[in-house]
Formats: structure tokens, C-alpha cells, sequence
């Protein structure tokens, strides 16, 4: 029988291989993938993938590795429904589908030269980890890289170890804390907007790059503006319910934007008009 070809190939289904599974914290696990065929990703900091299991069905995840490490990429999943608690339950080894990947990243190429600061709340440290990594790969590229990461309670820290290093190094800042401390803990408590008055900025060469929950952005972006950080150099990430991945079938649609397509990453600018946004 004659093959017929698929019209687009964006949504051409990749075969790829679970590598390593390491559990983060009771919700969240990561997980190591290489597509089959020697082939590889491509993609952009901040860009998502769609990962399927037969049978159960698909979902969009952030590729939380940097585009400079080829052979594979990796994914942190929070086992929240359906085929993200199967996801959980597969083993080193075990077979998954990929399209992808999807959207708009972070710009890197307009923030070499400038001083970052990234603000990753909870599970947004995801997506960040893999602009973390790029910049850090590529450290002589940017000026000063400021990281400050904020969650719940300590037990919902997300790459601690990893973490640790950032805390040791002398080439960037790295500030950590929790809105509830537990016996423990020794650092900040408090929301992460707490963190950002003292950080040590020269506001019109510094970038912001913002991912967490979606009550976290209005408090974050005010901060940002009070720091006098300009609304074209504030980038936040908007996750919205998906299902094409591929700006075809609106679901992911805020006014006339698709969040697959035109981001996940945005320009606080261009987007601060839309207030279902926020
Ligand atoms: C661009 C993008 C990047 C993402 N990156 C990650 C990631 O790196 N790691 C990760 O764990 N999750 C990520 N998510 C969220 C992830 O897609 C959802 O958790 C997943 O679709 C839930 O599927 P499920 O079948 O397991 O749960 P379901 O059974 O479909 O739903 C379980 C619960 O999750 C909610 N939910 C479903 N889809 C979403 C969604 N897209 N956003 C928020 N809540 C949702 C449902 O309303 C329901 O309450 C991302 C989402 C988007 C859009
Ligand atoms: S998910 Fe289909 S248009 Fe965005």
C-alpha cells in the first residue's frame, strides 16, 4: 500500500526512551528521555513537548534541560490526573510518544549580554531549570544571573541538589524560600516577592524571567515595575489547558493569542492588556 505523508510533520509522533527516573519529592518525579533513531530535540529554553501514552492519552510538558546537552532531555512531572500518574508508574526503559517541541521560548539570544534575574516559584522552576542550565553552560554570555526560587514548605523543594550547587557558586546569587518553615529549615521564610526589594539590580540591563502559579504573577510583576525593571524586559510563562499543542484547535486561546503557539513565553509589554491573563 502507498504511504501517505503526513501534511505537517510538526505533528509527527517521535518514538523516544525513558533513560533515568528519580523521584523529586513525594509528587514530583524526573525523568531522563532520548528520542530513538539518534534523533534529537532542538529545542529553545522554555519550550514544551506533548508526551503521549497509548491508550491513555497526552499532555503538554515543559523540557526542563538545556538545549546544550543533546543526546536526551529531561522532564520534572507532577502526578496531578489521568496520564500524569501514569507517567509515574513507568519504569527505566519503558516506551513513550513525543511531539514537539512547541511554542516560544526564552529569546536567548537578546538576553546574552544582560544581567538576569529568574524567578521560579514551585513547580515553574521547570521550565527556568532549562534556561538555568543554558546560561550556566554558557556563563560567559550573560552578566549577572540572580535566581530566587520560593515554595510551600521545604518537602516541595525541587532539584535540592542542584540547588546546593547554585548556592556555592561565586559567579551567581541564589536566595531560596518557603511560606511555611518546618523544625529544619534554616533559611527565608516568606512569599517570594519578599526576596526581590533586596536583590542588587541595575534595572535597565536586566531581564526578568518569571514561572510559577498563576497567583504569583501580579504580586511578582509589581515588584518587578517597583524595581524599575522596563515592562519589555519582564518574560513570564502562561501555562493554559491544551490539546493540539500547535495553534489549530483554540483551547489554549487568551483574547487573540494562542498559548501554544505564541508562548508559553511572553513579553509582560505585549501581553499586560490581556486581563483574563492574570
Ligand atoms: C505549556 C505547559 C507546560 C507544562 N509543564 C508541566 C511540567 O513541566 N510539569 C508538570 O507536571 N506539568 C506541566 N504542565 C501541566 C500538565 O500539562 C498537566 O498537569 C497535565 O496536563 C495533567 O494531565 P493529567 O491527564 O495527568 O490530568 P487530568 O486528569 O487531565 O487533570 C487533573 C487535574 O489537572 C488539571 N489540569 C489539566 N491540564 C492542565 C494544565 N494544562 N494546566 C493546569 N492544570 C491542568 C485538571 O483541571 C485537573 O484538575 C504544563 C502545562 C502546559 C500547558
Ligand atoms: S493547544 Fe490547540 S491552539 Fe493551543
Amino acid at each position: 500500500m502507498e504511504k501517505v505523508a503526513l501534511k505537517d510533520s510538526s505533528y509527527q509522533l517521535k518514538r523516544a526512551k525513558i533513560l533515568n527516573i528519580k523521584k523529586l519529592t513525594d509528587k514530583e518525579k524526573f525523568f531522563e528521555i532520548a528520542l530513538m533513531d539518534r534523533d534529537y530535540l532542538d529545542h529553545e529554553p522554555g519550550q514544551f513537548i506533548m508526551i503521549s501514552l497509548l491508550g491513555i492519552g497526552e499532555v503538554p510538558i515543559s523540557i526542563c534541560s538545556s538545549p546544550t546537552r543533546r543526546d536526551s532531555f529531561d522532564i520534572c512531572v507532577r502526578a496531578v490526573g489521568k496520564v500524569t500518574n501514569k507517567l509515574h508508574k513507568l519504569k527505566t526503559g519503558d516506551e513513550v510518544g513525543i511531539r514537539g517541541p512547541y511554542g516560544k521560548g526564552f529569546p536567548v539570544r537578546i538576553l546574552e549580554g544582560n544581567d538576569l534575574l529568574i524567578i521560579a516559584g514551585g513547580l515553574g522552576l521547570a521550565p527556568l531549570r532549562s534556561l538555568i542550565t543554558y546560561v550556566l553552560d554558557n556563563r560567559r554570555d550573560f552578566g549577572k544571573v540572580h535566581i530566587l526560587f520560593g515554595c510551600k514548605e521545604p518537602k516541595e523543594i525541587l532539584f535540592s541538589d542542584e540547588m546546593k550547587k547554585w548556592s556555592e557558586r561565586t559567579d551567581l546569587h541564589y536566595a531560596c524560600t518557603v511560606d511555611r518553615a518546618d523544625p529544619e529549615w534554616a533559611g527565608n521564610v516568606g512569599v517570594i516577592t519578599t526576596l526581590i526589594p533586596g536583590v542588587d539590580i541595575e534595572p535597565s540591563r536586566t531581564f526578568a524571567a518569571v514561572v510559577g502559579p498563576p497567583v504569583m504573577y501580579n504580586f511578582v510583576i509589581k515588584e518587578l515595575l517597583a524595581k524599575g525593571i522596563p515592562e519589555r524586559q519582564i518574560l513570564l510563562s502562561f501555562e493554559r489547558h491544551m490539546k493540539c499543542g500547535n495553534g489549530k484547535c483554540g483551547r489554549c486561546q487568551i483574547q487573540n493569542l494562542y498559548c501554544c503557539q505564541d508562548g508559553p513565553v511572553f513579553n509582560y509589554e505585549k501581553i499586560k492588556y490581556l486581563s483574563e491573563a492574570f
